[in-house]
């Protein structure tokens, strides 16, 4: 027996994916490890997606060294996940102490690679793609009271700056029945909310000639009686009217979506190639507000990507302040090689892109803090994570329109005993990015 740890970074298909790790060393009768000082094997999961996920790898693996030559030469490490993907036996010889590299496709090898590499024989394994879906492997919930449910792996989309096809490989779709089995399966479990994954889940089926599609599949996941059903990731451009309507049909659909723009200019969205211009993306948003008043969006936004002029940014920031996002993650372009961005070569200088990101984000601020305030004096069913991660008085919870909230800890009662459960919350208070609140009585 030894004990593991797992670092994930990078997006919500690697926190599934880590998961999925856990099971797999669990079931090979490994036990977790609090940190890396009390850990046997030491795991990455890995992100791709900007240079500075991929420094920072780089760094954290490097300042293992000292373990290992400072007394635990046994100490296994191991790297997983797209940078993983996409490095693999390079990374062998990059970092001579890493011991196992695996990929988006082998997660299933993982124990394996442990036991080989155990005897002293460092390896790769990443394969091109696989017809394994990890969501077929044992898995350790973070939470017991929440699971990620793949419905597709891998895109087809090809947007010019992003790795993530690169290394997640062709869009696949899961079964249908595979997808209500496991919902079903998990509502027997006490999963209280579970959170549908795919870089595009609009386009979930696509692939599967006849099979039904993501809207379909909503309402089939719903039919389970999961309390709280969750999605992401949307690309506009496949947003269909079904599933828009689903959000008025479907009372266990949160009233939230996520749906990355990028950005507010027609030119770069081209460039982009993101198949929909500002003004298709504009006019998804409003038959959204027809058809479900109140719903709470979110975007992804780039800065600076190449050729990016004023006025292509002075576009994005109209497009935000129209469409009032309640949040947004925005993001400076990293390029990244291998995409066709890459190449490009009218790069917007650094202090630029630094100075349009720093006003995005202050419009970002206000208008969070504008739909938060918005949200005051309403009484919400919301789900009850934990303890805060300032304050253990203090409890963290999620309201349906997927607002951090926070909320007293009753005295003489534990955050234990709340996590997992779905409480009545009244919001007294707003700031920029969470909401104050009370326990109010039950709802009648
Ligand atoms: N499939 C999802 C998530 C993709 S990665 C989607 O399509 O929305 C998450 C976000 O990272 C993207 O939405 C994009 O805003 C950002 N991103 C991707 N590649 C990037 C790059 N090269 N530089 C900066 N941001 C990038
Ligand atoms: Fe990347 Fe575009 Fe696919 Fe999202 S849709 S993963 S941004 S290529
Ligand atoms: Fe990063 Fe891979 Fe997700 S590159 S964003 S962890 S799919």
């Amino acid at each position: 027996m030894s004990r593991y740890i797992i670092h994930t970074f990078g997006c919500q298909m690697n926190k599934h994916d880590s998961e999925r790790m856990a099971g797999l060393l669990e079931a090979a009768g490994h036990v977790r490890a609090p940190s890396n000082d009390e850990a046997d094997i030491i795991v990455f999961n890995t992100c791709a997606v900007r240079e500075t996920a991929d420094d920072r790898l780089y760094g954290q693996v490097a300042s293992l060294k000292a373990l290992k030559t400072g007394g635990r030469p046994d100490v296994l490490i191991a790297v997983g996940g797209c940078v993983g993907q996409r490095d693999g036996e390079r990374m062998l010889r990059e970092l001579p102490h890493v011991d196992v590299v695996f990929g988006t496709h082998t997660i299933h090898e993982l124990p394996s690679l442990l036991d080989a590499a155990a005897s002293g024989r460092p390896l790769a394994s990443v394969a091109e793609e696989t017809d394994r879906f990890a969501s077929d492997l044992p898995s350790v919930r973070e939470h017991r009271w929440h699971a990620w449910v793949p419905i597709t792996v891998g895109c087809d989309n090809h947007c010019s700056y992003c790795i993530v096809p690169y290394v997640r490989g062709p869009e696949r779709s899961r079964r249908f029945e595979d997808v209500v089995t496991e919902v079903a399966s998990l509502a027997a479990d006490g999963v209280v909310e579970i959170t549908l994954l795919g870089q595009n889940v609009n386009s979930y089926g696509r692939d599967r000639y006849g099979s039904p599609r993501f809207a379909q599949l909503l309402h089939a996941v719903a039919d389970t009686g999961m309390q709280r059903i969750r999605f992401a990731t949307s690309h506009p451009k496949d947003l269909s009217s079904e599933t828009i309507e689903a959000f008025a049909s479907i009372p266990s659909l949160m009233p939230y979506l996520h749906l990355p723009v990028q950005h507010g200019s027609n030119r770069i969205l081209a460039a982009m190639n993101r198949g929909y211009t500002r003004e298709q993306y504009l006019e998804r948003i409003d038959r959204l507000r027809d058809v479900v008043p109140g719903i709470a969006l979110s975007t992804d936004i780039i800065v600076g990507f190449p050729g990016e002029t004023d006025d292509d940014f002075e576009q994005t920031l109209d497009l935000v302040e129209r469409v009032a996002y309640d949040h947004a993650f925005t993001f400076i372009y990293s390029p990244r090689e291998g995409t066709p961005a890459a190449v490009l070569t009218d790069a917007v200088p650094r202090d630029v892109a630094q100075s349009r990101f720093d006003r995005l984000a202050t419009s970002v601020r206000s208008l969070s803090l504008a739909s938060n305030e918005r949200a005051v004096g309403e009484a919400v069913d919301c789900l009850v994570e934990g303890p805060s991660r300032r304050d253990p008085r203090v409890l963290s919870a999620r309201t349906p329109h997927n607002r951090l909230i926070h909320v007293p800890l009753p005295v003489g009662e534990t955050a234990a005993e709340h996590a997992g459960s779905v409480a009545r919350i009244l919001i007294t208070g707003a700031h920029p990015w969470f909401l104050t609140g009370e326990f109010a009585a039950p709802p009648v």
